[in-house]
């Protein structure tokens, strides 16, 4: 039989972080299953116009993680949690691949709907990384109801609920990785975040709940925690904040920040990249803060 792929699902895949992870792993030899309410755009290796789903397998071949160069499925039937070798086969002409499904994360009655198609049209997933998400500051007094419950569909109740159902496919197979992205906001506070601040911590602890719980199956799950990101999270009122005078003032002259810069997103797919991969075999529950040494400071 000819070695599967492993598949991989990322939530929030049309831009920024999510986008770099989904190239990253499409580069790692993943079949990745790119998740947006927008749609994704051919350039990041989704749908071109007329339905042919573009290859990354040439990126693929001179990608920064050649884990997979010797066959996708073969790292991971080497690891100690291997049950997804003896699945059914499906998919292995999608490896190296963005394909692209259009889905909004707070939908929770509609996860077990976009699972049943990823594994039907790709195979068994073997990663889900949970990146979607949104920013809407807003002081604590001007805060309604309503935003605050809409920021926790997307950003807590979403990716928990999503991660719960596709916890418990793997852990039914024995074998797979889950990865949220969190933030630095979910230890350290800011003014106007409190709907933010809260779901971010409260998916931290979903990690650490969900890693005791499926860990005896052979799932790990951790979270990856960025500080500043350049993408278009970070542009706040039409300006990119790491590029203005209080952020040089404060995090680069004043030293808050040790590497002096903000992240580019690939340098958060790096980390997931190594957490959802066979060479991860003990690494579970923890967060992973990249953020260029930034609360390290004071
Ligand atoms: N940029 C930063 O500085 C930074 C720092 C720390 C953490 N983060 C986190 O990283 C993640 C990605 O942020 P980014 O900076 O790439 O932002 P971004 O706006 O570039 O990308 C977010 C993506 O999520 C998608 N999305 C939003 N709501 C969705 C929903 N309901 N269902 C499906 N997709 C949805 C958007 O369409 C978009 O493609 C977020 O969870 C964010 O909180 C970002």
């Amino acid at each position: 039989m000819e070695p599967r792929p492993p598949v991989a699902l990322v939530t929030g895949a049309a831009n920024g972080i999510g986008r770099a992870i989904a190239e990253r792993l499409r580069n790692d030899g993943f079949a990745v299953a790119a998740v947006d309410v927008e749609s994704i755009s051919p350039e990041a290796g989704g749908e071109a116009p007329g339905g042919q789903l573009a290859s990354g397998s040439s990126d693929g071949a001179s990608g920064p993680a050649s884990g997979w160069a010797s066959g996708p499925a073969s790292g991971w039937a080497s690891g100690p949690a291997s049950g997804w070798a003896s699945g059914e086969p499906a998919g292995a002409d999608a490896a190296g691949r963005i394909v692209p499904y259009t889905a909004d994360v707070a939908d929770l009655d509609g996860h077990d709907r976009l699972l049943d198609r990823v594994e039907d049209e790709l195979g068994a997933l073997a990663a889900l990384v949970n990146v979607a998400g949104i920013l809407v500051p807003e002081p604590v007094a001007k805060l309604t109801l309503a935003a605050y419950r809409h920021q926790h569909a997307v950003l807590l109740d979403g990716p928990v609920w999503l991660a719960r159902s596709a916890g418990l496919r793997m852990a039914a197979r024995h074998c797979g990785r889950i990865v949220n992205i969190t933030s630095v906001h979910a230890t350290n506070g800011e003014a106007a975040s409190l709907a933010y601040d809260t779901a971010k911590a409260g998916l931290e602890a979903a990690t650490r709940t969900l890693a005791i719980e499926l860990g005896p199956c052979g799932v790990l799950v951790n979270s990856v925690a960025p500080g500043f990101v350049q993408t278009r999270m970070s542009i706040v009122d039409g300006r990119d904040e790491t590029e203005s005078e209080w952020f040089r003032q404060i995090y680069l002259e004043h030293g808050r920040l040790p590497l002096r810069r903000a992240a580019q997103p690939a340098e958060i797919a790096a980390a997931v990249s190594h957490l959802v991969s066979p060479d991860n075999t003990y690494l579970t529950g923890q967060r992973v803060v990249v953020d260029g040494g930034l609360i390290v400071t004071f």
